[in-house]
């Protein structure tokens, strides 16, 4: 556990009061977590008078102390560096102008966060594809200026960051205060020493952005939840709550609530704590009386310390956490120094089990194969600033074709990502790195490794640890030390300090070299993740019976929404529109590293036990165009010297002509969300009990009149019949590792493509796929026609060019203009096709194969019904109303 210094821990087995709680409101709260999201001021690039004195490497001395509260032992003080001047500028002999009370900030940009400068572009041809294309490189300032009531004197006050994109330097009132340079941690700094009760303060934070920092698109600006925090001088720490449930079956559970207090005062602490259970609403608040409340324990720290104790229970008949059932609890732990409550802090729980064996994983002791999704951290259109509807929308998604899991590639999340996902029932393996010591790509994680990778990591682990969500902790991606003499001893140093945080779950790692399930790293870990080797789990499984295996990263098909490519062939090679840089959809191809799904599923069927997968990827995301890159991104993925000069050359071939392709083609649905064929791929296979059916291609192929067109039929039934206008092309039953019906030899006539299909030898589901007549109408739908008022609530419309019918037409590219009447506003618009670059924020977008997106909410401050119009030249328009309240 953390800073063991003054250590009283004491266990309590208690039995359930299932009476009323007695707990006491006090008037004012002892603890305030105010979001301070809102009136922002903003700027690219320094100011002049600086120079490079704020480069990371200068100024890393008065950032290294941060998040020294996190370790398990702070440096002792022969160690220390030397303690930070007020302000890393004075040390140049100068002020810097931005982080003062009296600089004027007005000329700068007024903006709420959270904010991604780099989506708002726009495209530049000649920047790398790898990171979208996008303008979210360099440096960047945020300043607020706001007043804190007299009445906070004597209270810590801290900023609370969930993600800041990177680098971060925080000054309040001109005197440096702290910072963090991973872009993807959760942190914060103590404002107490220099902010100003009862007075205007002025917080400022720059940001810089390494331009060879990634591999995808990461984005840039303070991109997720802002929040300042009010404690009094002796409260929890931060984090400090962790909920375990050590045993866990129908009849009882055993709940452990551990709590770390912080004394930020010279003197000794005498405290106590009181815990209480309560059963959780949906969204994790407690609901009704409390459920079990333990004894006052003493709970003491010394000055300037930390301190801890657990109280257990045991809960009779508890409500599990499943992934149909979400039952949740809370605990409250409370905290008084001298009867006066001084702290109270609400931490959501789940009860479950999780096991993760060679026969597979369980939750709750029952067999649950891991459905998994990769997902890098972008919105799509909406790029990296984060937005709760936008996630929420794309769990549904993932749902919908029968995801149950989310891996965080390859970077902590934003919290707000896991409490979804507690909520809606999504397992997440939480991922911390890209990179250890040895880099991938320059200005990588790599460079922070040394200094940063314990915080990171415990950082990561003790946000998360209370989401029952969280099944698995993943030290790295494909880390170049797995194939390094020794490497192993890193991951072992990684997993020590994941297991020193949290012992209730294993450490995954995600595997591209052979040899890490050989090499040391394979015991370093819990869990063997092979990325794309699924000819190798026999032979794990062989010679280590005793490994837990997962395919941690698997697939890599790449595919553009609606698009074809003839003749047909199943060299995963082919399959490229090289002229218009898209990919046939015919889900036969990926890069040379990567296999179809089918390919991942025939191992998972010759070696059961094999806890499941984590496709890459759920969605199409931002960056890494493959195989359209016209950088070193491919290169990355082979370890020998000769597979990347083959890969080189390949590159090279394709790189003659200027790429435009900015975002990727691994989706299983593309940037807009909007399905691809793979969707009904996945669903067929992850969703064995839905009856379903679906047909590709599209039937509107008047130049392939009388030519051979293949057609591919996903279904979730075990036997399919094809007619082509009425006539029937065969009966065919499914053979042992095939999961797609295939009637290679049709010859296109225009008309009625319809599957009839059986399962057990019943009818279980059909479809029917139409050519269609020309481009008519625009039809609108909207995910949601009633949405909150709050300016944060979104409503995702797609726009379908339809014939006179309604059918989509499937090659449909028509321009289409947007306006709202009322009091809404066009937030963003896509079309999923990955070799655009017209803007996302706009108020008009091409159709991309008959479809296209728009993303609108209420115009902040203002409520009410609107209505989106949709314009195409030719076309019939249409018009939806959405209501916001
Ligand atoms: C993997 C890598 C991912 C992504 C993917 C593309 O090797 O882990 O981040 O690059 O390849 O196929």
């Amino acid at each position: 556990m953390h800073k063991p210094s003054t250590l009283f821990s004491a266990f309590f087995a208690l039995t359930i009061l299932a009476a009323f709680s007695n707990a006491q409101a006090s008037s004012a709260p002892a603890r305030e977590r105010v979001s301070f999201n809102d009136g922002w001021r903003f700027t690219r690039g320094d100011p002049a008078n600086v120079g490079n004195s704020l480069d990371y490497e200068r100024v890393k001395p008065w950032l290294l102390p941060c998040g020294d509260d996190l370790l398990n032992m702070s440096p002792p003080a022969a160690l220390r560096l030397p303690p930070p001047a007020p302000n890393p500028a004075h040390l140049y002999g100068r002020a810097i102008d931005y982080t003062t009370s009296k600089f004027d900030d007005s000329a700068w940009r007024a903006l709420d966060l959270p904010h991604d400068w780099g989506i708002e572009g726009p495209f530049y041809q000649e920047l790398t594809g790898k990171t979208a294309k996008l303008p979210w490189f360099g440096v960047a300032w945020y300043r607020k200026t706001f007043d804190l009531p007299a009445a906070d004197a004597g209270r810590r006050i801290y900023l609370e960051l969930d993600g800041a994109m990177s680098y971060s330097m925080v000054w309040i009132n001109g005197q440096f205060a702290g910072g963090w340079p991973y872009g993807y941690s959760s942190w914060r700094v103590d404002l107490t020493p220099h902010i100003k009760p009862g007075a205007k303060n002025v917080i400022a934070i720059r940001l810089d952005n390494p331009r060879e920092a990634s591999r995808w698109y990461p984005g840039g600006g303070i991109y997720r939840n802002t929040w300042l925090l009010k404690t009094a001088p002796v409260a929890i720490a931060q984090w400090g709550v962790f909920v375990t449930t050590p045993r866990v079956t129908a009849a009882s559970a055993i709940v452990d609530v551990a709590v770390t207090l912080d004394n930020k005062t010279d003197a000794r602490a005498d405290t106590k704590l009181t815990t209480r259970l309560y059963a959780a609403d949906a969204n994790g608040a407690p609901s009704g009386p409390a459920i079990a409340t333990a004894q006052p324990a003493a709970l003491n720290a010394a000055a300037r310390n930390q301190a801890w104790i657990s109280q257990t229970f045991t809960l009779e008949n508890p409500r599990l956490w499943s992934l149909g059932e979400r039952n949740r609890y809370v605990a409250e732990t409370e905290i008084t120094q001298g009867g006066k409550v001084v702290d109270r802090v609400l931490t959501p729980f789940g009860i479950r089990s999780i096991e993760h064996t060679t026969e597979g994983f369980f939750l709750n002791g029952k067999r649950v194969p891991i459905r998994g999704v990769c997902m890098h951290h972008d919105l799509g259109a909406l790029g990296s600033a984060l937005n709760l509807r936008a996630l929420e929308r794309q769990i549904e998604i993932l749902q919908s074709f029968g995801a149950n899991a989310i891996r965080t590639s390859h970077n902590p999340p934003a919290p707000e990502l896991l409490e979804l996902c507690d909520r809606m029932g999504m397992l997440v393996q939480v991922e911390a790195f890209d990179a250890w010591a040895i880099g991938k790509v320059r200005d990588d994680y790599s460079r922070l490794f040394p200094d940063w990778a314990e915080k990171d990591l415990r950082a990561m682990v003790r946000r998360d640890r209370n989401h029952p969500c969280v099944i698995q902790w993943s030290i790295g991606n494909e880390i170049r030390e797995q194939a390094a003499p020794g490497g192993w001893k890193t991951a072992a140093y990684l997993a020590g300090v994941i297991r020193e945080e949290d012992r209730t779950r294993p450490v995954a790692a995600g595997f591209n070299v052979i040899q890490a399930a050989y090499n040391g790293m394979m015991t370093a870990v819990d869990i063997v993740g092979y990325n794309y080797k699924p000819r190798e789990y026999a032979k794990v499984r062989a010679t280590h019976p005793h490994l837990p295996l997962l395919g941690a990263e698997t697939a890599s098909t790449i595919s553009t929404r609606g698009v074809y490519v003839f003749p047909v062939s199943d060299d995963k090679a082919d399959g490229l529109d090289r002229q218009n840089y898209q990919m046939s959809s015919y889900d036969l191809y990926a890069p040379r590293w990567a296999t179809t799904p089918d390919d991942e599923w025939r191992s998972h069927d010759e070696v059961p036990g094999i806890m499941g997968e984590f496709v890459w990827t759920g969605f199409d995301y931002l960056g890494e165009p493959t195989p359209y890159n016209s950088d070193t991104t491919n290169l990355l993925n082979f370890a020998g010297a000769a597979d990347r000069a083959r890969m080189e050359k390949e590159m090279n071939a394709l790189d003659k002509k200027r790429v435009p392709s900015r975002s990727s083609y691994f989706g299983i649905v593309d940037l807009a969300g909007f399905p691809k064929d793979r969707y009904y791929l996945y669903q067929s296979h992850w969703m064995p009990d839905k009856p379903m059916a679906h047909i590709l291609p599209h039937w509107n192929w008047p130049e392939r009149i009388g030519q051979v067109t293949p057609v591919h039929v996903y279904t979730s039934g075990d036997e399919a019949e094809l007619f082509l206008n009425g006539k029937s092309l065969g009966r065919k039953k499914r053979g042992q590792y095939e999961y797609r019906f295939r009637w290679n030899d049709v010859v296109y006539a225009p008309g009625e493509l319809k599957v009839v299909t059986y399962k057990n030898g019943k009818p279980w589901a059909e479809t029917t796929t139409r050519t269609t007549g020309g481009a008519e109408k625009l039809l609108l739908a909207a995910d949601r026609r009633e949405i909150r008022a709050d300016g944060r609530d979104l409503s995702f419309i797609t726009v379908t060019v339809a014939d006179k019918n309604g059918r989509q037409v499937p090659r449909s590219m028509n321009k289409i203009n947007f306006s709202i009447t009322g009091p809404g506003e066009i937030v963003a618009v896509d079309n999923g096709d990955p070799t655009s670059h017209a803007p996302f924020q706009a108020s008009e977008r091409e159709a991309f194969n008959g479809l296209a997106l728009v993303i609108v909410r209420a115009k902040p401050g203002a409520g009410g019904d609107f209505t989106l119009r949709a314009e195409s030249e030719s076309l019939a328009p249409a018009e939806i109303a959405i209501s916001a309240r």
